[in-house]
């Protein structure tokens, strides 16, 4: 079976700034990010680890409470664990002051209203978790950033929630560029107002016609209310585009699926990985993880070893284009930096 030794794994990604770490539930995602983020945090690689699988997880393998804000684990590895309720909170106050600064005060109880409803819309979370997600990586790989990490390691929800976050920069790009071009209608409606008003004005001096003169209500508004409101437009789908190039930029991003060798994470993996093609994001690599070594097991153990050695021919030839790395089951759970830094050496 040709399964490649897992030190040119973590050699193939050393120079990869971003890693997505995929794979169905349990089958060792937290496990094999916060080994590799351990591991490059060890050769002093200053890296950024950031949860975004609701379980939480990833603070009980690094033993430590982690929230929305960078904790550092080491002095090359910080950690975020995104909570989604916190999120989608600061993400519905940010568009509630938004539109404050140029809505009519008097429906802001009716706006509020419908925020408060579209908090737990569904997608809503998604969509503030992606544009948190997008932040954290655009922020991670700019250059010019002092907070700039060689390397920033997503741990990720369960594959069909994580890949509709890793398509979705597109779709909500072009649902902004929808939003922008209907505030552009409406800012050339507001300047004919604007003039017809001024117009307005003008004559009514002249013709002292100023009783019927009714005042227009877009010419109430500054200008430079709904230019704030345009300028956040615009910053959300240059956010998108950027994280969407980063995302498709295989020299950026490397998306590394998880899988066991049984029969329902197989069959997920393939569906993954047919779906991330088509996406144009085929992954750099696939991670076997909890693999039996044969010559350690009873007869018990020897029996799921040879089911495994079966499911990996199955494996190998489902995934012929990528490179499979084995990770070995350890007697007990890994947690703590050292040991997750150490179970990538222990399976090589
Ligand atoms: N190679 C391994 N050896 C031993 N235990 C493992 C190994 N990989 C994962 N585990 C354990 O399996 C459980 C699920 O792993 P986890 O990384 O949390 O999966 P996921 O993030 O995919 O849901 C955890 O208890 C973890 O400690
Ligand atoms: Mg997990």
């Amino acid at each position: 079976m040709a399964l490649h030794p897992l030190h040119t794994l973590v050699e193939q990604l050393k120079a990869q700034p971003i890693i997505f770490i995929g794979g169905k539930g349990g089958v060792g995602k937290t496990t094999t990010a916060a080994a590799l983020a351990s591991y490059y945090a060890s050769q002093q690689q200053k890296t950024l680890i950031v949860s975004t699988d609701p379980a939480h997880s990833l603070g009980d393998v690094l033993d430590t409470q982690l929230n929305n804000a960078k904790t550092a684990i080491s002095p090359y590895l910080d950690a975020i664990e995104l909570n989604p309720d916190v999120i989608v909170d600061e993400h519905f106050s940010q568009v509630e002051r938004t539109i404050k600064s140029y809505a009519n005060p008097d429906m802001m109880p009716k706006i509020r209203e419908h925020l408060r409803l579209s908090k737990s819309a569904p997608g809503a979370q998604e969509a503030a978790m992606l544009e948190s997600m997008c932040q954290h990586l655009v922020c991670a790989a700019d250059a010019n950033s002092d907070k700039k990490y060689e390397h920033i390691i997503f741990d990720t929800a369960p594959t069909g929630h994580t890949l509709r976050l890793l398509v979705l920069p597109e779709m909500m790009g072009a649902w902004t560029d929808g939003l922008l071009a209907q505030q552009r209608r409406q800012a050339k409606l507001r300047s004919v107002a604007n003039h017809l008003d001024s117009h307005n004005q003008k004559s009514s001096q002249t013709d002292s016609a100023q009783k019927n003169h009714v005042a227009n209500p877009f010419a109430a508004k500054k200008p430079d209310r709904w230019e704030q409101a345009v300028s956040v437009l615009e910053k959300r789908k240059q956010l998108f585009r950027q994280a969407g190039l980063l995302l498709h930029d295989r020299t950026q991003t490397a998306i590394v699926l998880v899988m066991t060798a049984d029969v329902l994470p197989l069959a997920e993996t393939k569906r993954a990985v047919s779906q991330l093609e088509d996406s144009k994001l085929p992954p750099a690599a696939i991670v076997v993880n909890q693999l039996i070594k044969p010559t350690q097991a009873d007869a018990f153990w020897q029996h799921r070893a040879e089911r495994q050695q079966q499911l990996l021919q199955d494996i190998e030839s489902s995934f012929p284009n990528y490179s499979l790395y084995p990770i070995y089951l350890q007697k007990t759970d890994v947690r703590g930096t050292d040991a997750l830094s150490t179970l990538l050496e222990a399976s090589c």
